[in-house]
């Protein structure tokens, strides 16, 4: 049996509420274990935490341009890099038109985030469509292609020797964010029965980041039916209805949408902001000091940060203490708008991540300058 050394103190002028009545003019720092759910300390700055004037060596904030990246790939394991580590690998895609293999995934499942485009997919488990907002698990070793009516952007999050799991709704019971019964399978429907033909087809086996390749004489997707408790599934992020308190800034783990073995998605989907007078209305400054942090803008307008775009992504190594950019603390006192429009993904992972070579090179150098001028 072991456990935290932990304990509750307040300690100075402080307040005893986390996110919420703050000593006036103070900023608030959040110093964490185990992402937000840990032992945690609070602390009342008298300066914006992101107030420094230099910052050097290896340890810095990225960001990446995804859209820039505009080379189009036949195959998912042809779509370029962007981060990853022995548990995760994140890489983004550009599709188009239809592909003339399947591909299988044989390190781990994978997640599918459609940016942009729609179009339909063909799998072991039958056909399902797909459009953006969309995100598709697909459990390791599932043979599948897509058929593009659009061009498409999507990344493509591999749980590496791992599988994506549901977290544990807790207090909220199993109903809340979003109902499994919203979960989308494919079907065994006239289309998929109709692309069951006896030409030769290709599998794309992806195994230790090598391909290998199997042909048949036939497509291989013939099954006529199946039955179990394993699928490829599918949620659209407007189908999450993400948790919210008038009174208290939730932390980002309170949007968890999907867990691995070693990094959890979750999902920022439009909320109202706080009304509380006394309550936090933008992301508190942290460190995070236990995970990594990306996040992928999707669409809507990202308030707490300044020239971010959709299909820009974030990482935040951990050890790095971050918050609002300076326009978003100052739009914190002024309540002209009440809610978010904003949809990212974000992906934590309890290991440090490397910068791929394709997301390198559609850097945006300025981010970690981005934060000056939040000193008052
Ligand atoms: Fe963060």
């Amino acid at each position: 049996m072991k456990r935290y050394i932990s304990y509750s103190r307040v300690e100075g002028e402080a307040s005893r509420q986390a996110h919420c009545d703050l000593p006036e003019g103070t900023y608030e720092r959040e110093m964490s274990k185990e992402g937000f759910f840990g032992p945690a300390a609070f602390f009342h700055h008298r300066h914006p935490p992101t107030g420094w004037s230099e910052f050097e060596g290896p340890l810095r904030p990225r960001a990446f341009d995804l859209t820039q990246l505009d080379a189009v790939a036949d195959s998912p394991w042809a779509a370029g890099e962007v981060l990853c580590n022995a548990h995760c690998r994140i890489r983004f895609w550009r599709a188009s038109g239809k592909m003339d293999h399947l591909a299988r995934n044989a390190d781990g499942d994978e997640l599918m985030f459609v940016h942009r485009g729609h179009g339909e997919l063909y799998c072991d488990f039958g056909h399902l469509s797909f459009e953006a907002g969309d995100y598709i698990v697909l459990p390791r070793g599932t043979m599948w292609r897509l058929e593009c009516a659009e061009p498409v952007m999507a990344l493509l999050i591999e749980a590496t020797n791992a599988s994506y799991m549901l977290p544990d709704k807790g207090l909220l019971g199993n109903h809340a964010i979003f109902d499994a019964a919203m979960l989308d399978t494919p079907r065994i429907d006239d289309a998929f029965r109709a692309q069951q033909t006896e030409r030769t087809w290709r599998v794309a086996i992806k195994r230790r980041n090598q391909i290998s390749t199997a042909t048949y004489p036939f497509n291989p997707l013939d099954a006529i039916g199946w039955h179990g408790e394993l699928s490829v599934c599918r949620i659209n992020v407007r189908d999450i209805r993400p948790l919210m308190s008038h009174r208290y800034h939730l932390p980002p783990s309170a949007h968890t949408t999907f867990l691995a073995g070693r990094f959890v998605v979750c999902t920022f989907a439009p909320r109202p902001f706080e009304s509380d007078p006394r309550a936090l209305k933008v992301p508190f400054f942290h460190n995070n000091d236990d995970y990594e942090e990306v996040i992928f803008y999707h669409a809507g307008d990202f308030f707490s940060r300044d020239n971010i775009h959709p299909g820009m992504m974030t990482f935040h190594p951990s050890g790095f203490t971050h918050g609002p950019h300076p326009k978003a603390l100052e739009r914190m006192f002024e309540q002209t708008k009440h809610a978010t429009d904003e949809y990212a993904v974000m992906i934590d992972t309890r290991d440090a991540l490397e910068v791929g070579g394709p997301a390198s090179t559609v850097e945006w150098a300025g981010y970690v300058d981005s934060w000056r001028g939040s000193r008052k």
